[in-house]
């Protein structure tokens, strides 16, 4: 919507994080709204390091519906929660916050469901196991909860082992499905032939390194494992073409991403909306913004 459409009954979500200039959620919220005709509007908040909860205090009481959150504030959010979605609780951190009628501010984590939805979406049963991760940051964290969730075998390979074993740890003690298995991250290219789904969720091969990197060699991959890459700008990541390039069946890191949003949409303008190839496009074709 532009300012001109903006009413007193409109109402209000947003994206809080810093920076958040070039984020791609106000332009796909923005369509949805369009697309349904919802009198609604969803606005970049830079909010800095430290400031997050007089902002959320400050939104709340300027009538928003709710917000996303990203980098920095998304354990602070986790933290600043008075009610959390079993996601969140699993995942330690929250992306989106409902501002609830009673005052209170409630905390969800999309970003498992969001891979969950993108890989069913994209044709491949979710619940397909082992399943690789390679990587342990937030995002990692996500989606081994979620496949984990789903009852699939995850093995898990960061170059810090630390860490994997750490996440592995949490899961296990978390967790209602099998409890993950932590590899060498030495041994993750040999350790393809028992996976059916190979997930990358480290930064490599993100637009912007000083090389085009793949994260895992896939010569010894077996023809039916599919492969996911969650970095999505590139949208063909290195990781991607080799599987391409082998005949392999690759999801793209842009399907999580339009995923994820859904959640909060629906909270704060009650519509689950759908995700098609058109959108992919609008939001896909932007080789610099971040979530
Ligand atoms: N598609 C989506 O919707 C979506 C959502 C969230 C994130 N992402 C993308 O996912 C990626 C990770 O995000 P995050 O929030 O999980 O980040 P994070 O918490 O900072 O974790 C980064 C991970 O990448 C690993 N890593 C970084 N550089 C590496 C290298 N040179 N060699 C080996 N491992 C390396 C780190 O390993 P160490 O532990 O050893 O440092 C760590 O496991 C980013 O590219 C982000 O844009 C996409």
């Amino acid at each position: 919507m532009t300012s001109r459409g903006l009413r007193g009954t409109t109402r209000l979500a947003g994206l809080v994080g810093w920076p958040v200039a070039h984020s791609r959620s106000p332009r796909l919220h923005n369509e949805w709204l369009r697309r349904y005709g919802i009198d609604g509007a969803y606005v970049p908040l830079p909010v800095p390091p430290g400031r997050l909860e007089v902002a959320l205090r400050g939104l709340q009481a300027s009538g928003f519906a709710g917000v996303n959150v990203t980098i920095p504030h998304k354990l602070e959010a986790f933290r600043l929660s008075d009610v959390l979605s079993d996601a969140a609780r699993r995942c330690g951190s929250v992306n989106t916050l409902r501002f609830a009628p009673d005052g209170s501010i409630v905390g969800d984590s999309s970003d498992g469901q969001g891979f969950v939805d993108s890989v069913r979406a994209a044709g491949v049963d979710p619940s397909r196991g082992p399943a690789l991760v390679l990587g342990a940051g937030g995002a990692a964290r996500a989606i081994a909860a979620a496949l984990q969730a789903a009852r699939v075998q995850v093995h898990l390979a960061n170059r810090t082992r630390a860490r994997a074993e750490e996440l592995a740890e949490l899961l296990a003690e978390g967790g209602d499905g099998p409890s993950p298995r932590v590899l060498d991250w030495g041994d993750r290219e040999a350790a393809l032939g028992d996976q059916a789904l190979l997930v990358n969720t480290t930064s490599i091969g993100m637009t912007g390194a000083s090389e085009a990197r793949s994260p895992c060699r896939l010569d010894q991959a077996p023809t039916g494992l599919v492969v996911c890459d969650i970095v999505y700008a590139p949208r063909v990541t290195p990781l991607l073409a080799e599987a391409g390039a082998r005949g392999l069946r690759t999801v793209e890191g842009l399907g999580m991403l339009l995923h994820q949003a859904r959640a909060g949409f629906a909270d704060w303008f009650g519509v689950d909306p759908a995700v098609d190839a058109a959108l992919f496009d609008l939001v896909g074709n932007d080789e610099g913004g971040t979530g």
